[in-house]
């Protein structure tokens, strides 16, 4: 059977939990071999993953997927190395990288903001999706048959949010490093696309979640009234990462029910 993404090697950032392991679940049940890079391998129990007593390469085997796990802190160039060539040694090559691991800071005016906060949400988002380009670009130069980037951005990195600068402004540095990678890199057929998800339930977005004023708020101002949804975001990064989606390439792609089209309601 012809599978969307039959024997593609995608590296994916992050994806022991959240919208990572969504894209990994469905990536593999689109015939790709996975390499999952992250902190740890356990799913984060906050989070709202489907069978969360499983890691995601269980999770994905119990499928009939293949997969594998390389711990990996994003922000160190020799594990991001080291991630990437695990795919390489593992499957024979590398076809995807998918830059997803992230971390959110919140809550604060920017005059409240310690550095460090400023400093992990530049390390993770920014050096993190860097460092990932970098050495994804280096195997797809020596395999020389193009390659694909993709980066886990938000509608954050295109527009400004209150209490939550820091993330913010890290994410338009790494809407900005997807526009600058597909200019530079597309002549040699590497294509290279972000995904812009409002909030979806996730480890990450917890405390929002939990809290019923923000719900309603949020809700209300969304067009389709809902939350974003894991399989959405996976379902975009698996189109992406196809050759369906061969001419796309520099985008940014808002995925947030009609969000920030309009802050009023009907
Ligand atoms: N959840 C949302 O509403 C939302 C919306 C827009 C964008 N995003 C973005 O999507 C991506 C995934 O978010 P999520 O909601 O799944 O978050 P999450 O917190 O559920 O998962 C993030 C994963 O990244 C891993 N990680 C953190 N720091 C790392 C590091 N230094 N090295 C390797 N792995 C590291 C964590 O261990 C975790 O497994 C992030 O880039 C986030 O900014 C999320």
């Amino acid at each position: 059977m012809n599978m969307e993404l039959d024997d593609k090697v995608v590296v994916i950032t992050g994806a022991s939990t959240g919208f990572g392991r969504g894209i990994a679940s469905r990536m593999a049940a689109e015939g790709a071999r996975v390499v999952i890079g992250d902190l740890r391998e356990e799913a984060n129990p906050s989070g709202f993953d489907e069978r969360p007593e499983l890691t995601t390469v269980q999770l994905l085997e119990s499928g009939g997927g293949q997969a594998s796990f390389a711990q990996c802190d994003v922000t160190k160039r020799m594990d991001v190395a080291a991630l990437v060539d695990h795919a390489v040694e593992r499957y024979g090559r590398l076809d995807v990288m998918v830059n997803n691991a992230g971390v959110y800071r919140g809550g604060k005016l920017l005059h409240e903001f310690d550095e460090a906060d400023l400093d992990l949400c530049f390390d993770v988002n920014v050096r993190g999706s860097f460092l990932g380009a970098q050495e994804a670009i280096r195997v797809f130069h020596k395999q020389g048959d193009g390659g694909n980037i993709i980066n886990l951005v938000s509608t954050a990195g295109l527009q400004g949010h209150p209490r939550q600068s820091v993330y913010n402004i890290s994410k338009g540095a790494q809407a900005n490093l997807t526009r600058c990678l597909a200019i530079e890199y597309g002549h040699q057929g590497i294509r290279v696309n972000g995904i812009c998800p409002t909030y979806a339930k996730t480890a990450l977005t917890r405390a929002y979640a939990d809290n019923s004023d923000f719900d309603k708020m949020f809700v209300e101002s969304v067009p389709l009234k809902r939350w974003g949804e894991v399989p959405d975001i996976a379902d975009l990064a698996v189109f992406l990462a196809s050759d369906r989606s061969s001419y796309i390439h520099g985008a940014l792609v808002r995925i947030d029910g009609g969000e920030t089209l309009c802050r009023y309601s009907v």
